[in-house]
């Protein structure tokens, strides 16, 4: 069930509410929140601080059952750790945490205060619109491939308010919007490969497009369509799986006739099992979310629709499944791609880019976009370098990798940057083709952008590499909704 959002301006003591959400730092220091209803309960939350029972330790939380004084049935009263500490993410963290308790109560609705709390750098309506994200995130259940569970007796929590005057309605909207985009792009994520493959997300593009007015539209091309263009290098990859390949095309007209379109890209691979350079068995299944940019390309899509922008925007996903067959493509192949230029394969499992390669070219001459940003799980080599925490960004345009790292930072969606030095290209030399798929063992990740960049050349162009911040790891990793956050607020900086 999605959380339903809005804004309340009532006193927390005066609300009428299943629970209250209020905020209290560590050494016993109250916000303003806490103190009203503190005040009109006549200490109770006092009482526990001095017993230890609320410690405001960052996270942790206490429910106070129909304190005298308070209109609200239940105070939810959330750590907020030390005061000299409160930051963003802090911020981020205790609205995720107050959701997580929220959700193991009886109760259906809550009205939350923490969107009243100061944040050094940040003003009301960013408290508002990541407080929704942060909710709409840990609300997120995933079921789609589960036996279907009897509806159970206990009510859920369905709607969240917060504390906010009108100023932030533009911003709660726009957080709802935001919110909307990243649901879609984790679903489809974390979908197993036996239902999400290339065919599925063509369906799934086309079932958005439909569902919105003429501005939207979308068009699929098949194989064989790509074949007539010359999408030689996409081809290749697909040729080991049932699964046909397809190339998504998603337009959106919210700008001027005459405005040149933004454009994402990004790698749809369904599966990655390496092709004939096969992966090893261990952690294999977790190339089901190969096609995480994609998701992400798709998702920042639908906030920029949701959110009505004015602008002109395209979204491209190449997507195919690489698997070893007897018709797959193998090392030492060299292939044609639609720019024209050959690629030497040396390695199946560098397959992203070998899609990728041909969407850009296509984006490229059909569209003349103003910027291309692409997303992709690019590399392994980018997961070392930067950890689950940052995108890599690599771009030879400063203003816009300055850009996108400002987009990441007022997210908490962050990226860092590696640099696209014209002194890696060498490594991607070929004794057959014009360029060879991979670029050895160092620098893997800038030799894969490196790559990309061939492809791009006069195009203003950036590449996230989302390779470490789409999932998160481990048995049951569900798919983080990263980039959509990112690409969504770049897109809105863009019409400021
Ligand atoms: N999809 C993978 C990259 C990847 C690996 C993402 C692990 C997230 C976690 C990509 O297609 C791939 O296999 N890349 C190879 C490139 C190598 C063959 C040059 C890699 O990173 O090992
Ligand atoms: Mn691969
Ligand atoms: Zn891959």
């Amino acid at each position: 069930m999605t959380l339903q959002f809005s804004l309340a301006t009532a006193a927390p003591e005066t609300i009428d509410t299943a629970c209250v959400v209020v905020g209290i730092y560590e050494g016993g220091v109250f916000s303003s929140a806490a103190a009203r209803v503190d005040s009109a309960a006549d200490g109770a939350i006092k009482r526990q601080v001095e017993s230890g029972d609320i410690s405001g330790k960052a996270g942790s939380s206490t429910v106070l059952f129909a304190p005298h004084g308070v209109k609200a049935r239940r105070v939810l009263v959330v750590g907020l750790g030390t005061q000299k500490s409160f930051d963003a993410a802090r911020y981020q963290k205790v609205n995720i945490e107050a959701v997580r308790a929220l959700g193991r109560l009886p109760i259906d609705s809550a009205v939350s205060y923490l969107s009243e709390i100061d944040v050094p750098g940040r003003d009301a309506a960013w408290r508002v619109r990541t407080a929704v994200l942060a909710a709409d995130h840990a609300s997120y259940r995933y079921t789609a491939t589960f036996k279907p569970r009897e509806k159970s007796a206990q009510p859920e929590l369905a709607t969240l308010a917060f504390a906010g005057d009108s100023n932030s309605q533009a911003r709660l909207d726009q957080a709802i919007a935001i919110a909307e985009g990243v649901r879609f792009a984790r679903e489809l994520a974390n979908l197993p490969p036996n239902i999400c493959n290339p065919a599925y997300i063509a369906d799934q593009a086309k079932a958005f497009a439909d569902g919105q007015d003429d501005k939207v539209s979308c068009n699929v091309l098949d194989h064989v369509e790509m074949e007539k263009l010359g999408f030689g290098s996409l081809l290749a990859v697909a040729r080991g799986s049932v699964n046909k390949p397809k190339l998504v095309v998603l337009e959106y007209k919210g700008g001027n006739d005459g405005d040149k379109p933004y454009a994402f890209v990004g790698k749809g691979v369904t599966f990655d099992s390496g092709g004939i350079s096969l992966k090893p068995g261990a952690g294999m299944e977790e190339m089901k979310f190969d096609m995480g940019g994609a998701a992400g390309v798709i998702g920042g899509f639908i906030a920029a629709v949701k959110m009505k922008l004015k602008l002109n925007l395209v979204c491209v996903v190449p997507t195919v499944e690489n698997m070893p067959d007897g018709d797959s493509y193998r090392p030492s192949d060299v292939v044609t791609s639609l720019s024209g230029l050959t690629i030497e394969v040396l390695n199946t499992d560098a397959e992203g880019r070998l899609i990728l390669c041909d969407a850009l070219t296509y984006t490229a001459q059909t569209f003349q976009p103003h910027t291309i940003i692409d997303a992709a799980t690019l590399t392994g080599a980018c997961v070392i370098a930067l950890g689950k925490h940052a995108t890599g960004l690599m771009s030879k345009h400063d203003d816009l990798a300055a850009e996108l790292l400002a987009a990441g930072d007022e997210t908490l969606d962050r990226a860092w940057r590696l640099p696209l030095w014209d002194d890696y290209q060498a490594q991607l030399d070929s004794g057959f083709a014009d360029i060879a798929n991979i670029g050895g063992k160092s620098a893997g990740a800038i030799t894969a952008a490196c790559f990309l960049s061939r492809f791009t050349e006069g195009q203003r162009w950036a590449h996230l590499d989302i390779a470490g911040t789409a999932w998160d790891e481990g048995r049951k990793g569900l798919a983080t909704g990263r980039p959509v956050s990112l690409l969504a607020q770049w897109l809105i900086d863009r019409c400021a």
